[in-house]
């Protein structure tokens, strides 16, 4: 049986890359499969969390979750510390997992940066307790954006270890779902870095809950070159890509190009079609209109939700308990397996 996780880190600030490269695509998995989507707050706090800003922006990701058409009903939203499974199966995954796998890790390299002595045991470590996540409840497949293929990989790493060391199938070797035509956004203040939380510049990204002037002013002053807009000729012989040396000669025109196609639901091919030739002022006007007629609505949807807190926590709080009954059976058999006694 296929079985969906993923999970959002409510660090603050949710912009377009988290919508397009996963929140937006969690919607569509509800259709065919059961679906169990986390607000990662223990992965939030391996890098300093204000204890005061924790809790609502948590409420904010659930919103955004809900905002976008996650059907509480159906799909179960859950915020991770209220589901002890994650962190029980975590320290398990400590002792499976290898220091070698855990260096080779790019984003704690860039998160870390120069700073590597100083940074958390838990952002080493990050990477387990995501594996932990997903297979606490033995889900099959991940919907993310391409930043987390690497960490998806330890993930596979660390259940074929845990069944080969153990010599059982317990757990499944689980599948990225990275797809639509923005899988990596990037900064609208330069197009080679991707577009993230972390960058100072307000600028740099568009969070869902902007609003419609802002969302237009920052499309407007979005990086450009002096070019007009690429056409159909960017694309690869596959006809489906965007020839890789066309995107690095340009790359703030094909990320703008890219977050029109997705948001406009149309394949990146079409877009081509659509603006080859134009002016960059031109398309700026129809990417703004489309941004706020699409984010507009989620934005002002997450806002409400926010204003009433005690309903957003009595969805997390729902979540959970289903969470809870669906990890329980899988802890049990972890600790069977591993030989603990008392289970
Ligand atoms: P986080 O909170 O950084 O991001 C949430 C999701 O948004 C995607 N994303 C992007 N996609 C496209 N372009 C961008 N610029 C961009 N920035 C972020 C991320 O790929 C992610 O899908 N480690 C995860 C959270 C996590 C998780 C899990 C995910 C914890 N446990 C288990 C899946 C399964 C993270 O930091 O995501």
């Amino acid at each position: 049986m296929s079985r969906i996780f993923s999970g959002v880190q409510p660090t603050g600030d949710l912009h377009l890359g988290n919508y397009l490269g996963a929140i937006r695509n969690f919607v569509g998995l509800q259709a065919d499969f059961e679906c169990i989507y986390c607000v990662v707050d223990m992965h939030a706090i391996t890098v300093w969390q204000d204890p005061k800003q924790l809790a609502p922006h948590t409420r904010e990701v659930a919103a955004a979750f809900i905002a976008s058409g996650i059907d509480p009903e159906n799909s179960i939203i859950f915020n991770q510390s209220q589901v002890t499974a994650h962190a029980e199966l975590a320290w398990v995954f400590n002792c499976v997992a290898r220091m070698g796998w855990l260096n080779r890790m790019t984003q704690f390299k860039e998160k870390a940066g120069k700073q590597r002595e100083n940074a958390s045991v838990g952002l080493y470590v990050y990477p387990n307790l995501m594996a932990a996540d997903i297979l606490a409840y033995k889900a099959t497949h991940v919907p993310v954006g391409e930043d987390q293929k690497q960490h998806l990989e330890l993930t596979r790493d660390i259940a074929i270890k845990f069944n080969n060391d153990f010599e059982t199938d317990c757990f499944p070797v689980v599948e990225p779902l990275i797809f639509g035509e923005a899988t990596r956004v990037m900064s609208l203040r330069d197009g080679t870095k991707k577009m993230s939380k972390s960058d100072p510049s307000e600028y740099s990204r568009i969070n869902l809950t902007d609003g419609a002037d802002d969302i237009a002013s920052k499309i407007r002053k979005a990086k450009t070159d002096p070019g007009e807009l690429p056409g159909p000729e960017a694309l690869a012989a596959d006809g489906l890509h965007v020839e890789g040396e066309a995107e690095k000669a340009r790359p703030e025109a094909f990320n703008l190009l890219s977050i029109y196609a997705a948001l406009s639901g149309q394949s990146m091919a079409v877009t081509l079609e659509q603006f080859a030739g134009a002016q960059f002022s031109a398309f700026k006007g129809e990417l703004a209109d489309l941004s706020v007629a699409k984010l507009g609505p989620i934005g002002e949807e997450m806002q409400r939700l926010m204003a009433s807190p005690d309903h957003v926590d009595a969805v997390l709080r729902d979540g959970a308990e289903r969470a809870a009954v669906i990890a329980a059976p899988v802890i049990k058999e972890v600790h069977e397996i591993v030989g603990f006694l008392g289970s």
